[in-house]
């Protein structure tokens, strides 16, 4: 696919439906504003920007995710880096540099991750979007995969569109506990991120466009149905969005930021070999109000 030159920037689509190559962003240094509207415009147009040798700190990483919004803060002290607090560290790797072994419970919550999902939809006002770092990259796998969710809800067919059509799916943190077979939220967990309702189908705030919003890990119910027939259409639905004619997969080169927007896409990444080091530094961009119904 031909790269186009817009404002200084290198913009090459990676495929037909989703993920471009930026290149002319140097995230060590603030933005200008025109760099700053051709970055954000690109992003809007093709969800998933993939910016190479980005040669960044965990300082400068937040700083550049500060032209986007706020950086959300994860709830749990696990995952979070105990030097800077913004940082997601989706690792196998403790913060002192210990490999951990699959059964850690750290490793094991990260490990969800390989099943479909958009960032922080357990919450009231999810967020907008993150930007992921490769500071330690797989060789063996650990491959991120994106799904256009305008295009999924596109392509549904009537009959599952009308099953969707003004209904609200429940997202609860702790059913990812439930599935990850990690120990149970405590009552005080649970108070401080009970389950939301966010509707199915939802309008974006910038695009106006409409898209499919599930997050399987998270979504144990439906409004209206039986749990298991829910669960049942959430895995229907999955299915459908993992078809790789919406599927980018990001193969990750060291100093790789990746960046994604939560609110018309879903992710997931392929397993790696345990014994291999891996580590991805996340920030989140807080969303800027509650899920629009279209
Ligand atoms: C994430 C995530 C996937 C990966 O950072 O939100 O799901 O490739 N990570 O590590
Ligand atoms: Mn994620």
């Amino acid at each position: 696919m031909a790269s186009v030159t817009i404002d200084r920037l290198q913009i090459r689509p990676l495929h037909p439906v989703l993920g471009a190559e930026v290149r002319g962003v140097d995230m060590r240094k603030p933005m200008d504003a025109d760099t700053f509207k051709a970055v954000h415009d690109a992003w809007m147009q093709y969800l998933v920007l993939v910016f190479p040798e980005q040669r960044i700190t965990d300082e400068e990483h937040v700083a550049f995710t500060r032209h986007f919004g706020e950086p959300e803060i994860f709830h749990q002290d696990i995952i979070k880096s105990r030097r800077v607090p913004e940082i997601f560290r989706v690792s196998n790797v403790d913060d002192d540099g210990i490999l951990m072994p699959p059964d850690h419970p750290t490793v094991k919550q990260v490990s969800l991750a390989q099943f479909w999902h958009t960032d922080s939809s357990y919450r009231k006002i999810p967020c907008m979007g993150a930007l992921l770092h490769g500071v330690e990259t797989s060789k063996t796998g650990g491959e991120t995969q994106f799904t256009n969710m305008y295009a999924v809800y596109d392509a549904l067919p009537d009959s599952l569109k009308q099953q969707i059509a003004g209904r609200r799916a429940r997202h609860d943190f702790g059913y990812l506990h439930k599935l990850a077979k990690l120990r149970p939220l405590t009552p005080e967990e649970e108070a401080r991120m009970p389950p939301v309702w966010h509707p199915m189908v939802r309008k974006h705030p910038v695009t106006g466009r409409t898209s499919l919003y599930i997050s399987p890990i998270y979504n144990d119910e439906i409004e209206g149905m039986e749990p298991e027939a829910a669960k049942k259409l959430v895995a229907q639905l999955a299915e459908i969005a993992e078809e790789s004619r919406f599927v980018y997969r990001h193969r990750w080169s060291p100093d790789d930021v990746v960046m994604w927007d939560n609110r018309c896409t879903m992710h997931q990444v392929t397993p790696h070999d345990p014994r291999e080091r891996r580590v991805m530094h996340r920030t989140t961009i807080v969303g800027t109000g509650p899920v629009l119904a279209a």
